[in-house]
């Protein structure tokens, strides 16, 4: 029997530990660690030969890279998430919240699969029963889906073996769990252990494995960043609580963009695409109001048009609030010092809250000018001119910088039916969308005169 070595490792984060201990070192996790056993490595010599024999290596020009045949999932806003298409062979780790949808989805993806690729779906969660019950409930053709109900992962990659299926969903990774370990499902070794074999088989076997994970409250996978570097894409279910709308992200992808986003609508039969998710991130006020404006952002490869509120607010605290709910906070506390020491406003005695419409969490650098906008159209009470939209980075010094992908957010914006944009120099374009004007500036304090003057 091959020798075993005993270490330790923390539930919570992953790191591994030697020795036990009640509070984990690396992420502060009371009782999170437990003992795990692993194969010991061969022993080496000083010049690391392992006594086995050297393989041949290739070079890479002798390898016909070819373009892999995606497998199309049905629904357009997934396989745009994917990279176009599932890739054969590759392991996509899916996350999020319990109840965001990501059984459904899956559900409705696989009888799409179906009708080109065997496919199978393992739930350890559901029974049979409830999994039909699901799917006549979704319209789907029940003919096509091929369930397992097992958790043991010897058990499941022994039957996918005898059915070759060309994907296969493993909803969720938490609840299998290996024979050859003895910690509870869930934990991190489990998890890492069947995702090992999954990955394993996938790759052996061509097969698309989709892995389900479900999210801690702290956010993060639990069993957790052990996965995403397992998997070659990691994507998010994400939802602003209580909105039907939902969001599908990829964080990582070997195969495609990141940051790419899938926008659907949970409905009483399923999931549904939206394909102008512009519509759905404004407010539809009609009336200017003070504090609010519209800009373009670019998530992934696609322009999106979101709207951003504030409010400025005189502070009864000896510390000014700042609130920024889907942005940085830092960021706008960098704007706010950028406002005062640029455009000569201070807001030292006011709270400043920011919201991005629509329960969206924005990385893009293109808020900047417009968060400064809306920041100070609430705290003059002065509504922004209407059908006007915005976008650029503020640097340090005041200076309107370009942000990528320029023409694409003003063909959006026109597309919208907007009618003025102010942008940064370097993004004007050589010829801008009919009924657009567009307005370059170089300093923050250019726009605020133009804006507000
Ligand atoms: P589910 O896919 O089970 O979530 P997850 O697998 O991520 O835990 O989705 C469950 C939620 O979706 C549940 O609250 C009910 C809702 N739902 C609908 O609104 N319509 C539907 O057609 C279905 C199947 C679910
Ligand atoms: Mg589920």
């Amino acid at each position: 029997m091959a020798k075993t070595r005993t270490t330790y490792q923390c539930n919570a984060c992953g790191s591994t530990q030697p020795k036990w201990a009640g509070q984990c070192p690396d992420c502060r996790a009371w009782n999170t660690i437990e003992e795990f056993r692993v194969p010991a490595s061969p022993a080496t010599s000083r010049l690391g030969h392992t006594g086995q024999a050297p393989a041949a290596v290739t070079r890479l020009s002798a390898v016909a890279a070819g373009d892999v045949a995606r497998l199309p999932t049905g629904l357009d806003e997934l396989d745009r998430v994917l990279g176009d298409g599932l890739v054969p062979g590759s392991v996509v780790l899916l996350g999020g919240d319990p109840g965001i949808g990501k059984s459904t989805l899956l559900l409705q993806a696989v009888a799409a699969l179906g009708a080109t690729n065997r496919c199978l779906y393992v739930s350890g969660e559901e029974s049979l029963q409830q999994i039909a019950m699901r799917a006549e409930r979704l319209g789907l053709d029940a003919e096509r889906l091929e369930c397992l109900s097992e958790t043991c992962v010897e058990h499941v990659l022994a039957t996918a073996a005898s059915v070759r299926p060309g994907v296969m969903v493993i909803d969720s990774i938490q609840t299998l769990y290996s024979e050859q370990l003895d910690s509870a499902p869930g934990s991190v070794s489990q998890v890492r252990e069947s995702a090992a074999a999954l990955v394993r088989f996938a790759k052996q076997q061509d097969c698309a494995v989709i892995l389900v994970g479900h999210v801690t409250k702290e956010g993060a996978l639990a069993g957790p960043r052990v996965l995403e570097h397992m998997v070659d894409a990691v994507l998010y279910f994400e939802s602003d609580s209580g909105s039907r709308y939902r969001i599908v992200r990829s964080f990582k992808n070997r195969f495609g963009a990141v940051n790419e986003l899938g926008v659907f609508a949970m409905t009483g039969k399923g999931l549904r695409q939206v394909r102008n998710p512009s519509a759905i991130f404004l407010s539809g006020q009609s009336e200017p109001a003070a504090g609010s404006i519209v800009t373009v952002i670019r998530e992934g490869s696609r322009p999106l048009l979101v709207e951003l509120q504030a409010l400025v607010d005189e502070t009864h605290l000896a510390n000014p609030r700042r609130v920024a709910l889907g942005m940085e906070h830092n960021r706008l506390a960098m704007l706010l010092a950028v406002l005062h020491r640029h455009g000569g406003v201070s807001l030292g005695q006011q709270d400043v809250f920011v919201n991005v419409v629509g329960g969206l969490r924005v990385a893009d650098t293109g808020l900047d000018l417009p968060v400064m906008l809306a920041v100070l159209s609430s705290y003059r009470g002065r509504a922004l001119p209407e059908k006007l939209i915005a976008f650029g980075e503020v640097g340090l010094s005041g200076e309107i910088r370009p942000v990528f992908g320029g023409e694409e957010r003003l063909r959006e914006a026109a597309g919208q039916g907007f009618q003025r944009v102010v942008l940064p120099h370097a993004n004007l374009p050589k010829k801008p969308p009919k009924g657009l004007r567009v307005e370059a500036a170089a300093t923050l304090a250019e726009v605020l005169n133009r804006i507000f003057d």
